[in-house]
C-alpha cells in the first residue's frame, strides 16, 4: 500500500482486510515489524489523538517517528500554488515535503481546509499538491473533506460492538460555538455507508453537507446494500438508530460564510445530544463521536458519561488502525 488518502480507494474486501489486521496486531503485537523504518508526521493543525497515537504506533511496532508542526519549532510552510513568498512563509512545502520524505520511509500529513472555496476543498487541492511532491508512501492525517484513519477506527468501534451492518446510523449535526471543517462528516457518512449501514443525516437547514459528498456516500451504500438520506426532522432520524455519530460542521450555504454561518448556529444551541434524544432510538443505540468534544455545548455530561457513549472505544481503535495502516505500508515481506 503506498497511499491512504481515503476510504473510497478501497474495495470492501480491502478495507475488512485492513480491519482484520488491526484486530491481529492488538491481539498479538508484532514489536520487530517495522524494525528500522521512520515516519515523518507534518501536523498544519493541532491534534491529540491522531498524532499520539501515530507516533505509539510505530513505537510499539519497532519503528520510529519525528514530529514537523510548521512555525512551531520549524520553519512556517506555504502551501498555495505560485505564492509570492514575501510573508512570515519561510519555505515552500514543494522543497519541504520532498526533503521530509527523503528522511522518512512515510510520511503522514495532517492538513485542514482553507474553508473558503468549496470547490478546491472538494478537490482537495490543497492536499493532492503535496502529494504530487511526495514520492514515499503518504498518509492522510485529516485533510479538507476526508479523515480515513477515523473512519477506519470508526468502522472497527462498530464491528467491536457488533453493531448490525444494516443497522440505522443517524450522522447527527452538534452545536459548536464556530464553523468547524467538513473531514470528519463527509469521511464518516462515507464509512458507514461502504459499512452497508442505512444512513440518516440529520442537520438544521443551511448545514447540508454537499451534493458531492452525499453523492459519494450513495454509491457506497448501493454498492454495500444500504441507503443515505438526510432530513432536519430530529424525530424521524432518531427513531430506531441504533448508532448516533454527533459532530460539528460549518454552515454550506453558502460554504464558508462566517457571517451567515454565525447567525445560523446562534439559534441552535438546542442541538446538544441529551438524554432525550434517546428516547426513540433503539434501547442499545450508541453515542460517537470522534473527539474533541465540547461537554455540555455538543453533547450532555449525561450521555458522555453514561453506558451509551462509546467515545473513548473509537480513540483507543485508533492506535489499532493506525499501527494496521504502517504494517501494510511498511512491513518487509
Ligand atoms: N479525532 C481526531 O482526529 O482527534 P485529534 O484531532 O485529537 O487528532
Amino acid at each position: 500500500m503506498n497511499r491512504f488518502l481515503d476510504l473510497a480507494d478501497f474495495s470492501r474486501e480491502e478495507v475488512l482486510d485492513l480491519l482484520a489486521l488491526a484486530k491481529r496486531l492488538q491481539e498479538k503485537p508484532e514489536p520487530q515489524a517495522l524494525s528500522g523504518r521512520t515516519l515523518g508526521l507534518l501536523f498544519f493543525n493541532p491534534s491529540l489523538r491522531t498524532l499520539s497515537s501515530c507516533q505509539v504506533g510505530m513505537t510499539r511496532l519497532g519503528g520510529n517517528s519525528f514530529v514537523i508542526t510548521p512555525n512551531h519549532g520549524s520553519w512556517q510552510l506555504e502551501t498555495a500554488q505560485g505564492a509570492v513568498m514575501d510573508g512570515a512563509a519561510a519555505e515552500h512545502v514543494r522543497e519541504a515535503i520532498p526533503v521530509l520524505a527523503s528522511y522518512a520511509d512515510a510520511l503522514g500529513i495532517r492538513a485542514f481546509a482553507d474553508g473558503h472555496d468549496l470547490a478546491a476543498d472538494l478537490a482537495e487541492t490543497r492536499f493532492s499538491a503535496m502529494a504530487a511532491v511526495c514520492d514515499k508512501p503518504l498518509i492522510n492525517l485529516e485533510s479538507a473533506v476526508n479523515h480515513p484513519c477515523q473512519a477506519l477506527a470508526d468502522w472497527k468501534t462498530m464491528d467491536d460492538l457488533q453493531v448490525a451492518a444494516g443497522g440505522k446510523f443517524v450522522l447527527s449535526w452538534v452545536y459548536h460555538p464556530r464553523a468547524l471543517p467538513l473531514a470528519v462528516p463527509s469521511a464518516t457518512v462515507h464509512m458507514a455507508a461502504m459499512r452497508g449501514m442505512n444512513v440518516t443525516v440529520l442537520r438544521p437547514e443551511g448545514f447540508a453537507l454537499p451534493t458531492a459528498i452525499m453523492d459519494k456516500a450513495r454509491s457506497a451504500a448501493a454498492a454495500a446494500g444500504g441507503s443515505v438520506s438526510e432530513t432536519n426532522d430530529r424525530d424521524e432520524a432518531l427513531e430506531g438508530a441504533q448508532v448516533v455519530y454527533a459532530k460539528e460542521w460549518g454552515t454550506t450555504a453558502p460554504y464558508g460564510d462566517t457571517e451567515t454561518d454565525a447567525k445560523l448556529r446562534a439559534q441552535l444551541r438546542d442541538w446538544q445530544i441529551r438524554p432525550d434524544w434517546f428516547e426513540r432510538t433503539a434501547n442499545d443505540c450508541r453515542l460517537m463521536h470522534c473527539l474533541p468534544v465540547r461537554r455540555n455545548v455538543a453533547v450532555a455530561d449525561e450521555v458522555l458519561d453514561g453506558p451509551r457513549s462509546v467515545v473513548r472505544q473509537e480513540a483507543f481503535n485508533r492506535l489499532a488502525v493506525q499501527m494496521a495502516v504502517f504494517h501494510r505500508m511498511l512491513a518487509r515481506q
